[in-house]
């Protein structure tokens, strides 16, 4: 029989995150991020490729990150609301982590198994964070997807990406429940 860990198990069924809009100061210190960033690391990762590594953007950072969405979206000729969102995360940021997939060259590790492990990794942060009772939040928007953004703001080399940003702050208030999957619905069963 299996041996089942009660408070992990409840801390998976009633996991939520906290919007990003809700958090406030303080953040964890760089001893508690290297801590989370230890936990984010135990990640399933085929091959040992480590497809992956963590930019900690901190307060400082975040005027310039939101001075260059905002450029970015200019020259993107993106319409003045989707400018503001593009700045929005870091104008409101206190602390977030760009987890970087770090595509390795694999004869055997397909690109999208790489991808796959990168998010499993913005999971396992978003988790330890919230387990260690920060709020926090795993957001992309278009800058995250903006090859230009990548590379002025972070320094993101070409086989490099940002599969989310992790804001990690204090919560203020607990937001309401959102509403889950029928997982009945979704799961099928196949016996022969
Ligand atoms: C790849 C990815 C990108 C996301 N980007 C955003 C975003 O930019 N803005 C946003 O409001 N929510 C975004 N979300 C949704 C939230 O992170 C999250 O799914 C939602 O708040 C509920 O999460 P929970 O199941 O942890 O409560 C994103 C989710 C994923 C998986």
């Amino acid at each position: 029989m299996p041996t089942p860990n009660p408070d992990a198990l409840h801390f998976l069924q009633t996991r939520r995150s906290r919007p990003s809009k809700t958090l406030s100061m303080p953040v964890p210190d760089r001893s508690e991020v290297e801590q989370l960033l230890t936990i984010a690391a135990r990640t399933p990762d085929h091959g040992k490729l480590e497809p992956w590594r963590f930019i900690v953007i901190e307060k400082a950072a975040m005027p310039r990150m939101a001075e260059i969405a905002e450029a970015r979206g200019k020259a993107l000729d993106l319409a003045a609301e989707q400018v503001k969102k593009g700045r929005g995360q870091f104008d409101l940021g206190h602390l977030a982590v760009a987890v970087v997939e770090v595509h390795k060259p694999s004869a055997k590790v397909p690109e999208l198994e790489q991808t796959y492990s990168a998010g499993a990794v913005c999971l396992a942060l978003l988790n330890a964070a919230l387990a260690a009772g920060w709020g926090a939040n795993w957001l992309s928007g278009w800058v995250s997807h903006d090859r230009a953004f990548m590379t002025d703001a972070l320094g993101l080399e070409s086989h490099e990406r940002i599969a989310g940003f992790i804001h990690i702050a204090t919560e203020t208030t607990a937001p309401p429940e959102r509403p889950r999957p029928n997982v009945g619905e979704m799961t099928s069963w196949v016996n022969e």
